[in-house]
């Protein structure tokens, strides 16, 4: 099975990601994770992405498709994917189909995220991980069960994104507005959008999805 996860920053793409790769054995391939581990990096990419992100606009549609294509050659043909974070634009949409085609893959699921986007800046704005095994957590709404100490993996080491403050919060929904919500008619039209309610609590979100899985 393949499906994208699309909704704005902060809808919970990478926390819904992340939990239907533990439940089920797909692959999350997220192209945030993946730009922030080649700006780490310090690669070709990574040098190019770097100041892009940290504004909170867009990557160009050919780095991003490309690197999607690299991590699906990585992939045994049964493997079911995530994408989370991708396509953001109509042309990456159009790039998809043609990397899912070349791979004999097809897309079974859209699934968008709705949410409210003033609570978004609060999800986002509190958001941190765990920097050694990237565990996802917030101030508020999902605190580790010993303050201090990772649940997954036991670190005590915790980090913050740096494109995670208000103003660039604010640049990265005006781009999802302009670029990626008007995507969704696409998969409308082709009768694989779901909506589900991404302001319920993260649990629902997560039923909700596995409905439509089934
Ligand atoms: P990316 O990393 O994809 O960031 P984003 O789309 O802005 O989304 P986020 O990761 O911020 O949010 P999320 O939906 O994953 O939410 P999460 O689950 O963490 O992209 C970063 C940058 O990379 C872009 O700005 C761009 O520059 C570049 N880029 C990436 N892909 C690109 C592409 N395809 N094309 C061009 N450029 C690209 O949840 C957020 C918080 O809320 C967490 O703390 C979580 O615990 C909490 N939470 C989640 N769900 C709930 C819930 N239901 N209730 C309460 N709290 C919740
Ligand atoms: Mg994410």
């Amino acid at each position: 099975m393949n499906i994208i996860l699309l909704g704005p920053p902060g809808a919970g793409k990478g926390t819904q990601a992340s939990r239907l790769q533990d439940e089920r054995g797909m692959v999350q391939l997220s192209t945030g994770d993946m730009l922030r581990a080649a700006v780490k990096d310090g690669t070709p990419v990574g040098l190019k992405a770097k100041a892009i992100m940290e504004a909170g606009e867009l990557v160009s549609d050919e780095i991003v498709s490309g690197i999607i294509g690299e991590a699906l050659d990585k992939l045994s043909p049964e493997t079911g994917v995530i994408f989370d974070g991708y396509p953001r634009t109509a042309a990456q949409a159009e790039s998809l189909d043609a990397i899912l085609a070349a791979r004999g893959r097809k897309l079974d699921h859209v699934i968008e995220l709705a949410v409210d986007e003033e609570a978004l800046v609060e999800r986002i704005t509190g958001r941190f991980t765990c920097g050694n095994c990237g565990e996802g957590y917030h101030d508020t709404f999902k605190q580790p069960k010993q303050a201090g100490v990772c649940d997954a993996c036991g670190s005590t080491e915790f980090k913050r994104r740096p494109d995670d403050n208000e103003e660039t919060v604010r640049t990265r929904m005006t781009e999802y507005r302009a670029k990626t919500a008007p995507i969704l008619p696409i998969y409308k039209s082709r009768h694989l959008l779901k909506k589900v309610d991404g302001m319920a609590a993260i649990d629902v979100v997560t039923s909700q999805i596995e409905t439509i899985l089934g």
